[in-house]
């Protein structure tokens, strides 16, 4: 789909200073494709040239009530009336901390800006803790941008080897591949493989930092016992659990992947949900480990952690999630997902709808299972892009990147599913005609 007219001035003009035009490489859509934004409310956005999508991307997750939710927008302007910025500890980052805690069962809570720093922090935190240096993590999940864990995000497969012993690929140029003796990548979901490497390197591993679903390929899923799987070993071999619910987080359950799965982690990320688009995130963790965040002994800090506008938000944001706002979200997701399983199957697509109903993903296989992502990889992705490329056309704007999960917010309406279920009927007939 070819961007607007008013897109493309826009686009050109931020292409002088800003690389790509963009301010993530993952908003970059090509040379007269890149939408550029005019505003956001509720479950809508509008690009430059007026053009309004129901908008199923919500900022790649985090804006789970819609865009400019009035508590939120307020608890920040009342905020603000104090200033943002002190290097003291304010009342909200208190409350907000108290409210992870309830919600999530974590015992202690230091906050930080992005998804990024959070799991960065939490590698740093179990590797002081255990002594240990090694990472093992899966292919297919994203810890966001540090060097640490962008490797086998998104490796090309062949590129990546045999499945049984990957060969390890960064993300991109500039991350020293020194780093990779450092990490082990494992395919998700397999019990053996998992064990072997465990067995064969546990002395040097610090953690294992997981997605507890795959919030970065399709949402696939953890196969029945995997989680607890993993949690036994980590017990067994004194390796550290960093589930990485930036994703997760405050959308699949109140208490996020966590309280969704009955599983417990060591040290727990978010980001995401928890500020509803405004730049917050939370390393959670058991009292023993996260008691030894202190001076002299495990280091943590960051100018802007804590910061009025952020931690308002926050904490206006947890307020609806505790109110019942995952329910409206929930009944969304569920409607979108048999709509969408029902129109696949009457016009013989053969795919796979799955996931928590909050963070759905679509993956066109006639596979009958998927559980890592190679499978994913084998897909079609052409056909689901074709067909997401039309719903953009028809005002509905999943991501056309198929290992995006589509993200509900609490403003989406019933009035919106149907719209969508029509919208993707017809995309699904244009598309396979
Ligand atoms: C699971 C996961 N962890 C970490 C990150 C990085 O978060 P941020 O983009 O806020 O740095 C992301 C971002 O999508 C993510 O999905």
């Amino acid at each position: 789909m070819q961007s607007g007219i008013r897109s493309r001035e826009m686009f050109h003009r931020a292409s002088n200073v800003i690389p790509c035009g963009v301010n993530s490489n993952f908003r970059y859509w090509g040379e007269d494709k890149t939408l550029m934004l005019k505003k956001g409310k509720g479950g809508y956005i509008w690009d430059q040239d007026d053009n309004r999508y129901i908008d199923y991307r919500l900022g790649f997750g985090p804006v789970i009530l819609g865009h400019s939710w009035p508590s939120v927008t307020k608890r920040i302007t009342e905020a603000l009336e104090i200033g943002n910025t002190f290097a003291m500890t304010s009342e909200y980052e208190v409350s907000v901390a108290e409210k992870i805690h309830e919600l999530t069962g974590v015992d202690m809570v230091r906050l930080a800006n992005t998804g990024t720093e959070a799991t960065m922090h939490a590698i740093r935190i179990a590797r002081a803790f255990t002594g240990r240096n090694k990472i093992i993590k899966f292919e297919g999940h994203y810890h966001g941008f540090h060097d640490y864990t962008l490797w086998n995000c998104y490796p090309p497969v062949p590129g990546a080897g045999y499945r049984r012993s990957p060969v390890l690929v960064a993300h991109g140029s500039g991350i020293p591949m020194k780093l990779s003796e450092l990490v082990i990548s494992v395919p998700f979901n397999d019990r053996e493989l998992l064990e072997n490497r465990v067995r064969e390197n546990w002395g040097d591993v610090a953690c294992i930092i997981m997605e507890p679903l795959m919030g970065n390929t399709a949402s696939i899923m953890p196969e029945e016992g995997f989680l607890d799987f993993v949690r036994s070993l980590c017990d067994e071999y004194g390796i550290k659990l960093i589930m990485d619910e930036v994703k997760t987080g405050f959308r699949v359950a109140k208490g996020g992947a966590q309280e969704y799965f009955n599983i417990k982690a060591d040290l727990v990320t978010y980001a995401k949900a928890l500020g509803n688009g405004f730049p917050i995130a939370a390393i959670g963790g058991k009292r023993e480990i996260m008691s030894e965040i202190a001076p002299g002994k495990i280091p943590l800090g960051g100018t802007y952690t804590g910061n009025a506008v952020s931690v308002a938000a926050a904490d206006a944001t947890l307020d609806e999630i505790k109110a019942g706002a995952l329910d409206t979200i929930n009944a969304h997701g569920e409607k979108l997902m048999s709509g969408i399983t029902e129109i696949l199957n009457r016009c013989s697509v053969p795919a796979l709808v799955q996931g928590p109903p909050s963070m759905f993903g679509i993956i066109l296989t006639d596979a009958d299972k998927v559980t890592e992502y190679r499978d994913w990889a084998a897909s079609d992705h052409d056909t689901y892009e074709k067909i997401i490329l039309s719903l953009f056309e028809k005002g509905v704007m999943p991501d056309k990147d198929s290992r995006e999960p589509w993200f509900i917010s609490a403003s989406h309406t019933d009035k919106d599913a149907d719209y969508v279920l029509n919208a993707f009927d017809d995309a699904v007939k244009e598309i396979i005609k």
